[in-house]
Order: structure tokens, then C-alpha cells, then sequence
């Protein structure tokens, strides 16, 4: 018998409807979603959360950002609270979830959503793309789940599950073109948004990088790289160049229980964050040259990757008995945790706090 394949006599709507009824069994309960086939609320307080789920949702995993989400809902339950919040409160609340430019959009979009569209946010997906930090995908993911608009919506994972459905053996990034295709043809014109996070669902438990699970599949019938033994193997990737290494010294000041911190500036990686005070990173190993004549104590180096490289920050601590003249803000060390350091910052102070015996002072 033959099998339904997207190019053979069986509709993609059978697709859809498979996916839809495994999805309305196995969909994962996540703070921000509602039930399989619920009614949107005509509320403006959900298509904020689906908002602020999607932007934290980027390069993120579901379990990062499950705390971060109740976080921010119960402090600002609206986007018109959000939109009102100093830039600092929200940069610190972010703290620890990392590619802090989404924190920054966060607050433009927010913003802009308060003067411009009345406090909510708008169905339409060009309209959403006209905000700050939405993309297509996310433009598209609004759309369907918030208001149950026709949108495709492809992410990695769904490039993954597209790739394989249609066998798509051209490497990414060329392979998107053909990716939009058979994922327009797969996506229902109704239902859009349970189908988009049924595919992600999909994506997490079934159709993993590694190992599918084709045999526990739903759409195994529809599958082309199933057929052909090569599920694993898509979607096909260019190999990428090694991340460069850069280098840089992160100094730990203390005196009288308090530490130095400086907010970074605003343009630039970690812009407008809390950090420690550090030299410049670069390709060469640092020269050592500390802010002031202290007896530092080398405190081991934390290796942090960002998008474009990795860092290697070695991280250097001394207890000083004059604070004056240092810019900055000092902060008790007893609540650093609060101070909204970001990942990178915090592995660093970790490294002086898991050894906190008393520094000799400065001669
Ligand atoms: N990743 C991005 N959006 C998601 C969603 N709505 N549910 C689960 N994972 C996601």
C-alpha cells in the first residue's frame, strides 16, 4: 500500500490533524500556553505573556526561562506596567538569562506598544514587525498563538522537523527557501498556533538533533527521511568556523564587606549591565595591568561563550583598605546576589566567594 506522503494523494491537512490529535494528548503544560484547543482570551494581559514568552524564549531552553517568566508576570502582569518599569529594574530582573539586547528590546517594544497601540499588542504580523526585537519568527508565533492567526512559523526546531519531513538534503541556511515551502503546505488554516507549538513539542520529545524517536512518531506516515533511513542526518549544516578566543582580567575590589561594581556602558556586549570592572577583551592574552597596587590574589578563569567568540576571564580579587577615588558603585558582598550581574559576572564572583579567606591588605 502506499504510503501518504506531503507529495503523494493524502492531503497535509492529515498532517495537521495527526499532529494536532497527538498534540492535544502529549502538549507540554508551559506557564504561558493554554490548554490544546482553548479559546483565546480577548485580553490584552495574554498576548503580553505570549510576547514576553517568545522573546525569552529565543536561544533560551524552556527550562531557563520558566522562572524568569513567573518573575516577570507577577511583577509586571501588563505590558502598560512593563512599559513604566526604569530600564535598571528590568536589565537586573534579565540578569542571568543572557543575550541582554533582548532585555533592552524588551523594554523599547513594550514601550512603543504602550504609545502607539494603546497598550496591546497588534494581531497583525507585519504590524508586529514593525516593533522592536520582533523578527519573523517571532512576528509569526504572536500572531498564531496570541490571536489565532494563519502564520507560519518556523524556528529551529521546526526547520528540523521540516527538513526531515520533506527530506530537504540542502544544507542550511540554503535549504530555507524549500523549508518555507513545505512548511506553508504542512500549516493548517485554522488552529495555526496549537499546530505551531505542537510542532515545537514535536521538535523537543520525538524529532530530537539526536536519536528520533520515529518509531514513537505521529507523523512517521508523512515522513520522507524516515522512508529513507536518514532522519538523523537532516537537516544537513555547513560545518562552522571555531569560535575565536578573546581574553580579559575581571578585578574583584573589596574593602570593609563591600565591592566594586560598575555598570557597563550601554552600547556594546553586556550594555548596561552590572559587572565587575574589567579590561578590554581581546585576541591576545591581557597584559595584567590592575586598576590600582593591591596584593591580588588570582582567583582561577571563567570561560563564558557569547555568539561570536569565547571569552577566557581570568579573575583577580584584592581587599584594599582606602576605597576612595574608585568609580563606581560599591556593593555589600553579603548581596551581590541581588545585584542583577549577569551569567558571566557571576561565574566570575563565584570564583572569589568559593575561597573568601581575608585578602592581605594593600601595603
Ligand atoms: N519555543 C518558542 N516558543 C515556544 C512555545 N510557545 N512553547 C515551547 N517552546 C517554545
Amino acid at each position: 500500500m502506499p504510503r501518504p506522503c506531503h507529495s503523494g494523494g493524502v492531503t497535509d491537512t492529515d498532517f495537521a490533524s495527526k499532529l494536532l490529535a497527538w498534540y492535544g494528548i502529549h502538549a507540554r503544560d508551559l506557564p504561558w500556553r493554554l490548554p490544546p484547543g482553548a479559546p483565546l482570551p480577548d485580553d490584552p494581559a495574554w498576548s503580553y505573556r505570549v510576547w514576553l514568552s517568545e522573546i525569552m524564549l529565543q536561544q533560551t531552553t524552556v527550562a531557563a526561562v520558566a522562572p524568569y517568566f513567573a518573575t516577570f508576570t507577577a511583577r509586571w502582569p501588563t505590558v502598560t506596567a512593563l512599559a513604566a518599569v526604569h530600564d535598571t529594574e528590568v536589565m537586573g530582573a534579565w540578569a542571568g538569562l543572557g543575550y541582554y539586547a533582548r532585555a533592552r528590546n524588551l523594554l523599547a517594544c513594550a514601550r512603543a506598544v504602550v504609545a502607539d497601540h494603546g497598550g496591546r499588542f497588534p494581531a497583525d504580523e507585519a504590524a508586529l514587525r514593525t516593533l522592536p526585537g520582533i523578527g519573523s519568527y517571532t512576528a509569526a508565533a504572536i500572531s498564531a498563538i496570541a490571536f489565532g492567526r494563519h502564520a507560519v512559523v518556523i524556528d529551529g526546531n521546526v526547520e528540523r522537523v521540516v527538513a526531515r519531513v520533506a527530506a530537504i538534503e540542502t544544507p542550511l541556511p540554503a535549504a530555507r527557501p524549500a523549508i518555507r515551502t513545505a512548511t506553508e503546505a504542512l500549516t493548517p488554516k485554522v488552529r495555526a498556533g496549537d499546530f505551531a507549538q505542537a510542532m515545537m513539542d514535536l521538535a523537543s520529545r520525538i524529532c530530537t538533533p539526536r536519536n528520533p524517536r520515529c518509531d514513537a512518531c505521529p507523523v512517521r506516515d508523512f515522513c520522507r527521511a524516515a522512508d529513507l533511513g536518514i532522519a538523523e542526518t537532516l537537516p544537513c549544516k555547513v560545518a562552522k568556523a571555531a569560535r575565536p578566543v578573546r581574553y580579559g582580567i575581571a578585578w574583584w575590589i573589596e574593602s570593609g564587606g563591600q565591592v566594586l561594581t560598575i555598570t557597563r556602558p550601554a552600547a556594546g556586549l553586556l550594555g548596561g549591565m552590572t559587572a565587575l570592572p574589567s579590561n578590554e577583551w581581546r585576541e591576545t592574552a591581557s597584559p595584567n595591568t590592575p586598576p590600582l597596587v593591591a596584593a591580588w590574589r588570582d582567583c582561577g578563569v571563567v570561560r563564558h561563550v557569547f555568539t561570536h567568540f569565547e571569552l577566557q576571564l581570568t579573575v583577580r580579587a584584592a581587599v584594599i583598605a582606602n576605597p576612595s577615588g574608585l568609580a563606581g558603585q560599591w556593593r555589600s558582598v553579603d548581596s551581590l546576589a541581588d545585584a542583577g550581574f549577569p551569567t558571566l559576572f557571576a561565574k566570575a564572583a563565584a570564583r572569589v566567594l568559593a575561597n573568601p579567606l581575608p585578602f592581605p591588605e594593600a601595603a
